[in-house]
């Protein structure tokens, strides 16, 4: 069935213009003036509102075991949360466990999400080094639509990468033509820092922001950007979380480095008050890696955004419950380290980056999708208004307002870390694949509608 979008604005990155759009067999056939709805088209009013290329999130764990528990969200409620929200493409991770076959990690996720009510890719995380790590990569750029590697330096005794790994890693995915990603936090020094903190006594979710601090994670920022930089490798961090990171990012972009920056929502708009309540089960739901940071973090991730040194915007959506937060209740390096935000990412970028004037609607669209598509190299079937794209679309209402709550969220686990924040900017109908998801405030997603997406190597593939 076709759709034809009426009367609105079609918000690009580089450009914002009267437009009706025509979608037909899950794609965008025509952008222009006075279409024509072809017979029997479904027809959205879109007047008075922006027609923008649905979000892609490239940071999500869905179904993801971590911690000695699973996320709360699984590939179907994750998605469904984000079509809610405008998201239609997220980009999560395979974690194989340390020893465990990358390619084996690779087919496990892709069972879990096949439920997904969105479109989903996948970042493989490489977590351990041999020659098995070295061939399965090559595999799985060349025949699983895998473009990117995930490095943890942080997780100790986990699903850290050490330096060897980061060096060995970084090279074969230059030689795939894949990007190496990095979450970057000196994982040794996070674990002598909660060991100190737990031998004082200071067990409760308070410390988990003290064994973290900004220069914890500026280390690993420059670590891994002097690892690029000696490799010759492209770089992404993800949750860029203090001004200390971003300065590092700045620098070696200013030298020429191809390095780019990730912000969270939650990051943007959170800061680290929250660790001080007395409730434990609000501070727990705050625990994320790495943590809310001061103010003065926060205004300095928006100017990185607005000033090109930030490239895209996520939300690290990883949903657990009180009941799975309350394993850290006497000692907080147990509580499961994640928040959600995959519904709420657009709006509350929105709110606070476009109606305060920090942010034009073409450059929202930039931080929210079409950055993320070229960098993982799904443009432009994915992150523009145009012709031959994917139809993922969401007609955003600007004058729309929603109360964010727990209580009437689609995703699971309970909390909202956006909890009674009022945003101004909601997306009035989502399209997917060329079919209406979400209109309204009526959600219909729908079980398995989602497909995965091949992300193509960035050169031909030799290796
Ligand atoms: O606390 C977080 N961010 N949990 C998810 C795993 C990660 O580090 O991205
Ligand atoms: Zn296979
Ligand atoms: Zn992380
Ligand atoms: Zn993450």
């Amino acid at each position: 069935m076709s759709i034809l979008i009426r009367g609105g604005t079609v918000v690009n990155a580089d450009r914002a213009f009267r437009a009706d759009v025509l979608c037909d067999g899950g794609r965008i056939v025509a952008v222009g003036d006075n279409l024509e709805a072809p017979a029997g088209a479904q027809t959205i009013d879109a007047g008075g509102q922006y027609v923008m290329p649905g979000g892609i999130d490239p940071h999500t764990h869905m179904n993801l075991p971590f911690m000695g528990t699973v996320t709360a969200d699984d590939f179907f409620t994750g998605t469904a949360a984000g079509l809610a929200g405008g998201t239609t493409t997220i980009i999560d991770f395979v974690i194989p466990n340390p020893q465990q076959s990358p390619l084996e990690a690779y087919h496990q996720w892709r069972g879990w999400a096949a439920k997904a009510a969105g479109d989903y890719t996948f970042h493989v995380a490489i977590t351990w080094w041999s020659d098995l790590v070295h061939e399965e990569m090559g595999t799985l750029v060349r025949d699983h639509g895998v473009n990117s590697f995930k490095h943890f330096m942080a997780y100790k005794n986990a699903i850290m990468a050490d330096d060897e790994t980061l060096v060995k890693s970084f090279r074969r995915s230059l030689e795939l033509g894949a990007i190496p990603t990095v979450h970057a936090e000196n994982g040794e020094l996070v674990y002598q820092l909660q060991q100190d903190l737990l031998k004082k006594g200071l067990t409760g979710p308070a410390s988990h922001p003290l064994s973290r601090p900004p220069a914890v994670e500026a280390e690993a920022a420059n670590r891994a950007i002097a690892i690029a930089n000696v490799l010759q490798t492209p770089l992404y961090i993800v949750h860029v979380s203090c001004k200390e990171s971003l300065d590092a990012i700045t620098r070696a972009r200013a030298m020429g480095q191809r390095v780019y920056g990730e912000a969270l929502a939650g990051h943007l708009l959170i800061d680290e008050s929250v660790y001080q309540s007395p409730d434990f089960e609000f501070a727990a739901g705050h625990v994320m890696s790495p943590p809310f940071r001061s103010k003065e973090h926060q205004r300095a991730l928006w100017q990185g955004l607005q000033g090109g040194n930030l490239h895209t915007t996520a939300t690290d959506h990883c949903t657990f419950c009180g009941e799975q937060k309350a394993a850290g209740r006497d000692n907080f390096t147990k509580i499961p380290n994640g928040c959600g935000g995959v519904e709420e990412r657009m709006a509350v970028i929105w709110d606070e980056g476009v109606n305060k004037g920090l942010l034009t609607p073409s450059e929202f669209v930039r931080i929210t999708s079409t950055n993320a598509a070229q960098i993982f190299n799904i443009y432009p079937r994915k992150g523009v208004i145009q012709a031959g794209a994917d139809a993922d679309i969401v007609v955003w209402d600007p004058a729309g307002t929603r109360t964010i709550s727990a209580k009437t969220q689609h995703s699971k686990g309970g909390f909202n870390v956006f909890e009674g924040r009022t945003v101004q900017g909601i997306p009035g109908t989502t399209v997917a694949a060329g079919k209406v998801v979400f209109h309204r405030g009526e959600l219909m997603a729908v079980e398995g509608a989602g497909r995965h997406i091949d992300r193509p190597a960035f050169v031909p593939v030799t290796a």
